[in-house]
């Protein structure tokens, strides 16, 4: 079974993409199910079908397509705990309203969006599953949570289970309600159903993160931030599709647009170097319908299998070290090359003298990275090594 996953910056193509992928997928006989957790007829729009909404519908022989519903998501996993912990923050004394809006962390809707795919999975009705998802780390950082408090958490709520009883008779003194069996129970089948899913998208063989982004600024470093991200969480990324490429033109405008373009374009294959690059231009009308998508499909893939992994390696690598950590990139450029380097907040800029002028590479930085100093770069076999070195701790600093 085949998971992949289409990230990438707002409006860069990824359900086109997705839907696309799909088409291809379901056309060389992989039973194919594409998700979507776009507003809700996104889907339809995209293959020009209607009613594709919350129950899987089939649009082609092989191809059944889904949007997920977070809130319905959300409601069987995690309503138990929600009022749970809005009791809590009740109890502190904030409002109700204010205490569910604190209750819900940033990223879960995206999270339970992601446990559809859990949910899917363990069913086996299909072979390949594109999914279409918003370029975010929050959703990402949730699927190592098990794995860091997993058997410990199960062993605390078994704890807290066995307690509870006791903690009734103090509830009145510590004012803290005191949770359920059943909020316990809500809590170690969400730890269950993310440690499935985590198992799934950390597979190489399994998952693949596919970046789109166009040949703009902006969206080369969202896809390159959820790069260093997956890479970070240790998820494969195969591939990159930069999309909406302009062709060249008679007409002085859309020529000047297209040559910033080409340069965006060579900046795009430094940044996600070494993976492959997938170039595909901008369609004279908007990308819609059955047979465009299925065309969009073949001219990213040619007669390649979708199902395929594409790339397998770790274009970033972290390494922690006594004194800070030391971070490897991969670049396409070597030591003979003319480059400098700055760092501009949570993020590195190295720029490179080319014979198609300066390119300019940014490198996303890790958290850890924040209270750190840069201390040393060196650049060598197309690998970017930075070394970052934490600061001396000052407070601790005797008289
Ligand atoms: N290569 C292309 N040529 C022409 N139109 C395109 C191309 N790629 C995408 N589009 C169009 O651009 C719009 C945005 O595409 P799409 O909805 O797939 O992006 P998205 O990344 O999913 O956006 P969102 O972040 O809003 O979900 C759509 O109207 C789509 O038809
Ligand atoms: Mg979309």
């Amino acid at each position: 079974m085949r998971l992949i996953v289409y990230t990438g910056k707002g409006g860069t193509g990824k359900t086109v993409t997705s839907c696309a992928t799909a088409i291809k997928l379901a056309e060389r006989g992989y039973k194919t199910l594409v998700i979507s957790a776009d507003p809700a007829h996104t889907l339809s729009d995209a293959f020009i079908t209607p009613d594709i909404a919350y129950e899987q519908k089939q649009v082609l022989p092989n191809l059944y397509a889904l949007q997920v519903d977070p809130v319905a998501e959300m409601s069987k996993q995690y309503n138990t705990i929600l009022s749970y912990m809005a009791s809590v923050f009740s109890a502190k004394g904030i409002d109700e309203t204010l205490a569910y809006e604190i209750a819900m962390l940033p990223g879960m809707t995206q999270l339970f969006s992601l446990l559809k795919i859990e949910e899917v999975w363990q069913t086996k009705s299909f072979e390949a599953i594109v999914l279409d998802m918003p370029a975010s780390g929050e959703a990402l950082r949730y699927l190592y949570f098990p794995k860091l408090v997993g058997s410990i958490g199960r062993k605390l709520s078994g704890i807290a289970g066995l307690f509870s009883g006791f903690a009734k008779v103090f509830q009145p003194i510590s004012s803290i309600p005191v949770p359920s069996k059943e909020v316990i129970r809500s809590e170690v089948e969400l730890i269950d159903r993310l440690d499935n899913l985590s198992d799934i998208i950390k597979d190489n063989d399994v998952t693949s993160i596919r970046l789109v982004a166009n040949p703009d600024t902006f969206s080369i470093e969202n896809a390159k931030r959820a790069m260093m991200s997956a890479n970070l969480y240790g998820i494969n990324v195969d591939m990159a599709v930069i999309n909406k490429i302009m062709v060249d033109s008679t007409d002085q405008y859309y020529a000047r647009w297209a040559s910033f373009q080409q340069s965006k374009v060579e900046e795009a294959k430094a940044n996600f170097f070494p993976l492959p690059i997938r170039e595909v231009q901008l369609y004279p009308t908007e990308l819609r319908g059955v047979e465009m998508l299925s065309q969009h499909g073949d001219k990213l893939f040619g007669s390649d299998d979708p199902a395929g992994v594409f790339y397998r390696g770790q274009p970033y690598r972290f390494e922690s070290e006594e004194s800070g950590v030391r971070m490897t990139v991969q670049v396409p450029f070597s030591e003979k090359d003319d480059f400098d380097i700055e760092r501009i907040g949570d993020h590195l800029s190295v720029g490179v003298k080319t014979a198609a002028g300066r390119i300019v590479n940014i490198v996303p930085l890790p958290t850890v990275t924040v209270g750190m100093k840069l201390s040393k770069a060196r650049l060598e076999d197309k690998k970017l090594t930075v070394l970052f070195e934490k600061k001396p701790n000052l407070d601790h600093k005797p008289g």
